[in-house]
């Protein structure tokens, strides 16, 4: 009999590859085919080469005329947007096209914590997208996930030259490993019982700034010293190092959901999700 097929839009992107990586692992491998949805012949060559048993399919959710044929006969969707600005938009086709499908049981949508307060720009964006969804009439879950430990490689020049620059003052929050979230998706796709469920998903310790560089220091053997720079300063730096500007102003904003202790709390979902408690 052949598997049923589980699309994946971001394929290529961090959760994307960690996921893909958790479901071709142990007894995970024969429950799919994964179909990967991918925007470049270079990409997805790369990605069938890592993952031999896996297909690719061109979709590109600014291009609407790849949507139906990826959704096509697919039965489970894991949907993870990009960095895009028109992020509502674009979810709000692609879940049109698995309704068109007619074919698509779950649809496992990739947000963000935080998303139902809707205080600040990737919140409201995600949000909107998860509204839709719900509306939609499809099964739908979602996975709102927390700052990611593996954001700090953007942050490696200032680490190596002693100092982690993070405009979060005296706050705390629980990042968040990328490859636990693959495992995470993974879990939800696999098992029963997450229809209509959202889980906020963070990392499992509260950490702030100077704990932080204090690990980092004893990973590089070299003393690493935390800077809470102002919001200038970072808006400044993070527009130098090419960032758009509504995503650096997204990220100031998130830095300040993390500096008044507002996102300071360690969520079990996530837990939960890897058979931990
Ligand atoms: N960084 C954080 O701490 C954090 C926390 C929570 C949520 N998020 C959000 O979670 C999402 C996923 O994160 P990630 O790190 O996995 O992202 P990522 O590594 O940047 O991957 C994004 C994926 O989306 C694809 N993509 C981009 N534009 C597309 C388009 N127009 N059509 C189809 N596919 C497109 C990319 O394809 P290509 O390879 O072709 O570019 C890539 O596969 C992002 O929206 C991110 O902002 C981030």
């Amino acid at each position: 009999m052949s598997k049923p097929a589980l699309l994946i839009v971001g394929a290529t992107g961090n959760n994307g590859t960690a996921t893909i990586q958790a479901l071709s692992a142990g007894d995970k491998k024969d429950m799919f085919t994964i179909r990967a949805g991918v925007r470049s012949e270079e990409k997805a060559s790369a990605l069938k080469k890592a993952f031999p048993g896996i297909e690719t399919v061109k979709l590109d959710l600014d291009k609407p005329e790849t949507l139906d044929p990826a959704f096509k006969g697919a039965r489970s969707v894991f949907f993870i947007l990009g960095n895009n600005e028109n992020r509502e938009e674009q979810a709000k086709a692609a879940i049109d096209a698995a309704k068109r499908s007619g074919t698509v049981e779950h649809f496992l949508f990739y947000s963000v914590f935080g998303a139902e307060y809707k205080a600040i720009l990737f919140a409201r964006q995600f949000r909107a997208a998860e509204e839709y969804l719900e509306a939609s009439g499809l099964s739908w879950t979602h996975l709102r996930t927390i700052f990611f430990q593996e954001n700090f490689f953007g942050w490696i020049e200032g680490i190596k030259n002693g100092a982690l620059y993070l405009g979060i003052r005296d706050g705390k929050f629980a990042p968040l490993n990328v490859g636990d979230i693959g495992e995470m998706a993974t879990n939800i796709l696999t098992t029963e019982g997450h229809h209509g469920k959202a889980y906020n998903i963070t990392g499992p310790e509260l950490l702030d700034g100077p704990v932080m560089a204090r690990i980092f220091s004893e990973v590089t053997g070299k003393e690493v010293n935390y800077i809470s720079p102002d919001k200038e300063t970072t808006l400044q730096s993070l527009l130098s190092q090419g960032w758009p500007e509504w995503q650096a102003k997204g990220l100031l904003e998130l830095f300040e959901v993390f500096a008044t202790n507002q996102a300071a709390v360690v969520s079990p979902d996530g837990e939960k999700l890897l058979g931990k408690n």
